[in-house]
């Protein structure tokens, strides 16, 4: 990566679903393909390319990961984790993330933002499972300011002064590829979650593990399961 690009970037962001958009505003964009990269995976979500993209967003150099991967495609947690150690090895310090979810908070609607000020990881597995690597981070990690405060507070505050209504919650993750059912939202509910999704924890969980600071925002993309009398579609989410 080092031989494609001389920036040196300290921010990454990674575009959940219907969000690679952003991508393309990045001026004098370096772009690597996943393919060409030793042990990254090709992602195969509708919606998400497989780049990373170096460039500047309003003169900040930044790397953007256009097209995430996700446990449903059949990878395993470490697999879609190893673009956040080559991150933080090329020495990236802040990773803002996005994704798509489903609101579980009444009082979200459609089109809303939600900072990510904690999760619920309940894909059933870590992707810290097995042998440490030191030269990471430690065996047992802290996880308590996984959702940098510092980074949350930025995010409210310039919010504020765009006019942008932002929300605060818990989001818990699912491996998918199934939406949820109405009664796994409504224990999830009365777990403290606010939205739900398929990605994201992982990532955080790793980051966290190799001192990255992390900023997360879902885009409520739908209600929830059961919310309203309607199915859920990848249309309406894509939107
Ligand atoms: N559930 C899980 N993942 C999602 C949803 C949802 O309702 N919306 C967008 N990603």
């Amino acid at each position: 990566i080092e031989q494609k690009t001389t920036l040196k970037p300290k921010v990454a962001i990674v575009l959940g679903s219907g969000l690679n958009s952003l991508a393309d505003e990045l001026q004098k964009p370096c772009v690597i393909a996943y393919k060409e990269l030793p042990h990254f995976v090709v992602s195969t979500a509708p919606g998400h390319q497989g780049n990373l993209i170096f460039g500047y967003l309003d003169d900040v150099p930044v790397l953007c990961m256009q097209g995430r991967l996700h446990v449903y495609e059949g990878y395993s947690l470490e697999t879609i984790t190893y673009p956040i150690r080559v991150m933080a090895a090329l020495g990236i310090e802040k990773l803002i993330l996005s994704n798509a979810a489903g609101g579980i908070d009444i009082d979200f609607a459609v089109g809303d933002l939600m900072i990510i000020s904690d999760h619920i990881n309940f894909m059933g597995r870590n992707p810290l499972i097995g042998a440490n690597e030191t030269e990471f981070g430690p065996r047992f990690n802290d996880m308590t300011f996984a959702y940098d405060r510092e980074l949350r507070g930025l995010a409210h505050q310039t919010a504020e002064e765009l006019g942008i209504k932002l929300q605060e919650g818990v989001y818990l993750a699912c491996t998918g590829p199934s939406y949820e059912t109405p009664a796994e939202i409504r224990m999830f509910r009365s777990w403290g979650a606010n939205a739900v999704g398929m990605s994201t924890v992982p990532e955080v969980i790793v980051a966290a593990h190799c001192g990255l600071k992390v900023l997360a925002i879902s885009c409520i993309s739908n209600m929830a399961a059961g919310i309203l009398d309607q199915p859920l579609t990848e249309e309406e989410v894509l939107a």
